[in-house]
């Protein structure tokens, strides 16, 4: 397995371009279930998440290709020949489940496996499962998969989420573009990337209002038709990215940047004194003056905290001014970098859900481990402002969410290499 080793090299500066949103690209790719003619998605992100996905497609017998290295995904789903989404990918990438939704408003039947635990939390299919029912779907659970059907067909209903589910907005929302009738989504998620997935439903022919606040309103159409749709620029590469600068020093340009995508995150930054202003190209992050100050976290649903960027932020308020306190209220389990950035020498103490984090002056290079997709790049963010080396193990998190590293982080002055694994 690969590693990165990172050795401290002070203040940052130059450009970093930020690619397409992994998580929208993960709900837009299944979108091609929905119809029989093709689906292209350009400026899609090359993530082995992609590689994935792209996999369970072609495994329903969809057309997958990527094309210009991966920056343009060519599909077609004309003749798909299973309706099956097998555990051996699904276990790999909770995403895969997002498949539920559409086969079932196409084929009127749908088997997904169900994703299991991963390493952030349980992260069950409840709230999926509810509102698929709510548009009459008959869903029962065996051997671990889920075994849906509507053999009528999907129905318009008005359904109220118990909590505001990424994944259970973006399957209820695509299955609906093609049920009878109007269906309401209340509690809806408010994501950027559920605004990006309906505008490209939009195209598609559906008929769609609402997106990005929590009431969504689907009318069902008979039929869906083809597309070109620019994947949204991914909002958590950008955000963390924009850590760099912060934790350590210097000024950074993120190109494609938008701060309507990472507002609550500016604000954020902006209190612990870090500046974070709009240019034509994108957004230019720099210190304020001297060190960062400890402010405290919550991570809550968009426009809320993101909680895909709290293990970020921990490793920047690890060399914060003061105390910093970190609420994670989304996974049950979204703490294992801080041992990781213990052993860097960051004081950070964890109860349940709470970590508390109080300034050091500098952190120490050490051999530490990745243990998830965003607590690897925390500890990259922290191995750059360290003293010392620092040596990141079990990279292939990273590969999942994250491309080009560390050409992105070089290019502004990084001391960072990749070692290549036994
Ligand atoms: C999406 O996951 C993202 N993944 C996650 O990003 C992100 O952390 C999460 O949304 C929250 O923003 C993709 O978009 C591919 P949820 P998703 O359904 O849809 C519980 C990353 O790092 N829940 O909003 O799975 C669940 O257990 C990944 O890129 C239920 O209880 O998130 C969790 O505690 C990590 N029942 C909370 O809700 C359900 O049926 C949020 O889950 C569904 C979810």
């Amino acid at each position: 397995m690969d590693s990165i080793l990172v050795t401290g090299n002070g203040p940052l500066s130059g450009q970093i371009p930020i690619a397409g949103a992994k998580n929208a690209c993960l709900t837009l790719m299944p979108a091609t279930l929905l119809s029989e003619e093709p689906l292209t998605l350009t400026n899609a992100p090359r993530l082995s998440d992609i590689k994935t996905m792209t996999a369970l497609l072609q495994s329903l017998g969809a057309e997958v290709s990527a094309l210009q290295d991966g920056q343009v995904i060519a599909m077609s789903s004309h003749s798909l020949t299973s309706h099956v989404a097998d555990y051996d990918i699904v276990r790999k990438m909770r995403a895969s489940n997002l498949v539920l939704g559409p086969l079932l408003a196409r084929f009127g039947q749908a088997v997904v496996s169900l994703p299991g635990g991963c390493a952030i939390g349980a992260r069950p299919m409840d709230l999926h499962v509810e509102g698929l029912e709510a548009l009459g779907a008959e869903i029962e659970l065996k051997d671990g998969y889920l075994h849906a059907k509507a053999p009528g067909g999907l129905k318009g209903a008005v359904h109220e989420m118990r909590f505001a589910s990424v994944g259970a907005t973006e399957n209820i929302v695509m299955a609906a573009t093609l049920a009878k009738g109007t269906t309401v989504l209340k509690n809806a998620a408010r994501e950027p990337e559920i605004v990006d997935l309906v505008e490209c439903l939009r195209k598609m022919g559906a008929q769609i209002s609402g997106e990005g606040s929590s009431t969504i309103e689907i009318q069902g159409v008979d039929r869906l038709h083809g597309a070109t749709h620019q994947v949204v620029t991914d909002r958590i590469e950008l955000g963390t990215y924009m850590l760099a600068p912060a934790i350590c020093g210097g000024e950074v340009e993120l190109l494609g940047g938008r701060m309507r995508l990472v507002e609550s995150f500016a604000a954020k930054l902006d209190a612990a004194g870090v500046s974070v202003a709009e240019t034509d190209k994108g957004l230019k992050v720099t210190r304020k003056n001297g060190r960062v100050s400890s402010v405290d976290v919550v991570t809550e649903p968009f426009p809320g905290f993101p909680t895909d960027l709290q293990a970020q932020m921990m490793a920047l308020m690890c060399i914060a001014e003061g105390t910093s306190v970190l609420e994670e209220r989304i996974f049950e389990n979204r703490f294992m970098h801080a041992p990781e950035l213990v052993r860097m020498g960051a004081n950070i103490e964890v109860h349940g859900g709470t970590a508390t984090v109080t300034g050091v002056e500098r952190l120490k290079g050490a051999p530490v481990m990745a243990t998830d997709l965003r607590a690897s790049v925390s500890l990259i963010l922290a191995g750059l402002a360290a003293e010392g080396e620092t040596v990141v193990s079990r990279v292939y998190h990273l590969d999942r969410g994250y491309e080009h590293v560390v050409r992105k982080l070089e290019g502004v002055g990084a001391k960072i290499e990749r070692i290549k694994g036994q």
